[in-house]
């Protein structure tokens, strides 16, 4: 065998949790074909950038990102453009920046070697058909999150939410087979991974034509060695009473959920094509709370929807406050090309000034909310598994089953290892806390705190 050097690709990743797990499954890919991954863009032979399109802010952040790029590109670099932005502007990605070589859609990812070989051939190549059938089954993706695994077990979106992009850019939906995502989850444990997170546009509405979500939830709980089970994100008209109830069965399901709202108020959801009044979505949520009482709920919320009115607009805050939201993110609404809220009467748009003051708005009432659920939290004990360093170096973040950020003292040794924690300190949003007993790693199920 000759001892050239393997090409080394680095990807950049840009949007939801899906195209995490995209990029992994591209790692994944490249590496069966003798390409080594890098973490820095400088030098690298291949550069990918993993792009999301859900509203112009993100795409005009990637645009301006290929020009950085760009820099570090050798005279023989290869820079393609993959996700939900290439699958949106296919060839238009290629007059925008001159050095993208490929345009690749989230179903075009099998064909990234041939593509690259093209390319470094001089040939520029864009692949922008959806594939109903592709799952990348065969493909092991080289993960990059050491304590967490993303699985994508649905792709694309049946739903057509009027603001939304994604079903654009993803295609139709479809559903992995329950004994694949088993056999995936199976091997990720066996690294030493405890926690999974399912994914897909609207999760809970898996379904493998045997199989439904609860299945699914059951069928991953009951896998040895996965103690916490997450999935993102879930619509609330698919919560069957089925779904709901394998809540209350599989012990490893945490007591955390993102569930979007995007609106508070009947009237804009029902243009929004959301398929749920505001009753119904509060009623999902009591449903979700009494299976699972201490439930944490964080949410998706739009503002400034084409017709949006102040009287909507209280609605949608007074909905925040009855769901009991511990989190939102929070986005101003993004006109995208080719939907149906871009053809609804130009008079009906909110000026950007009323759309900025409702979205401040928004953030101070969830922050009011979230720092009074916090700080009641205060002196009580948690199970926090170890994720990273903090940012300043000096302290670890873990997470509670229920999606808190807490800062503890240590070192790297204690990484993916789960430790009884008392909250001791809160800004507000994250906690401060100190190992109770000792700081050995804990591998059983510790009993609930109390
Ligand atoms: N499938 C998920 C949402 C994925 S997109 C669901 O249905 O819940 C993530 C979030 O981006 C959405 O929940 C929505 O709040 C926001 N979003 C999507 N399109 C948007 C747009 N055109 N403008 C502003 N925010 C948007
Ligand atoms: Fe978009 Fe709606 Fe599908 Fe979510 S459910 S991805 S918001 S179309
Ligand atoms: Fe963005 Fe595509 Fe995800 S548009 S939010 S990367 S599905």
């Amino acid at each position: 065998m000759s001892q050239l050097p393997r090409p080394t690709v680095y990807i950049e990743t840009y949007g939801c949790q899906m195209n995490v797990a995209d990029s992994e499954l591209m790692y994944g890919t490249l590496a069966a074909q003798g390409y080594e991954a890098v973490d820095a863009p400088e030098g690298a032979d291949v550069i990918l950038v993993n792009t999301c399109a859900i509203r112009d802010h993100a795409e005009q952040r990637v645009i301006g990102r290929l020009g950085e790029l760009r820099r570090h590109m050798k005279a023989d670099t290869i820079m393609g453009v993959t996700g939900c932005m290439a699958q949106r502007l296919g060839p238009r990605i290629l007059e925008k920046a001159r050095h993208v070589s490929l345009v690749v859609g989230p179903d075009g990812y099998r064909a990234l070697p041939q593509l690259l070989d093209g390319a470094r051939n001089g040939e520029k190549g864009i692949f922008t058909t959806f594939d109903l059938e592709e799952h990348y089954e065969d493909v092991t993706p080289r993960r990059t999150d050491p304590v967490k695994a993303w699985i994508p077990v649905q792709r694309g979106c049946d739903y057509r939410c009027t603001y939304c992009i994604v079903p654009f850019t993803r295609g139709a939906e479809r559903s992995r087979a329950l004994a694949d995502v088993v056999r995936e989850v199976r091997q990720v444990v066996e690294t030493g991974t405890t926690e999974i997170v399912l994914l897909g546009q609207t999760v809970n509405s898996y379904n493998d034509g045997t199989h439904d979500f609860a299945d699914l939830l059951r069928a991953v709980g009951a896998i040895d060695g996965v103690r916490r089970l997450r999935y993102t994100s879930p619509h609330p008209n698919d919560f069957s009473e089925r779904v709901i109830a394998a809540h209350a069965e599989v012990e490893a399901v945490c007591e955390h959920m993102h569930l979007p709202m995007q609106s508070g108020s009947t009237r804009v959801l029902k243009r929004m094509l959301r398929r749920y009044s505001r009753e119904e979505f509060l009623a999902c949520v009591a449903n979700l709370r009494t299976v699972m009482p201490s439930l944490v709920l964080t949410t998706d919320v739009i503002v400034g929807f084409p017709g949006e009115t102040d009287e909507d607009f209280e609605d949608t805050l007074s909905a925040v406050v009855e769901a009991g939201f511990s989190d939102a993110f929070t986005f101003k609404f993004s006109p995208r090309e080719g939907t149906p809220a871009t053809r609804m009467p130009a008079e009906e748009t909110v000026p950007d000034d009323v759309a900025s003051e409702r979205l401040q708005r928004l953030i101070q009432t969830v922050r009011a909310q979230s720092r009074e659920q916090n700080l009641a939290l205060l002196g009580s004990r948690v199970e926090v598994l170890i994720e990273r360093l903090a940012r300043d170096g000096a302290l670890l973040m873990g997470r509670t089953r229920d999606w808190k950020t807490v800062l503890v003292p240590g070192d790297a040794s204690l990484m993916n290892t789960y430790h009884t924690v008392e909250l001791t300190g809160s800004t507000g949003s994250t906690f401060t806390g100190a190992f109770v007993s000792d700081a050995q790693p804990v591998r059983q199920p510790l009993p609930m705190a109390g």
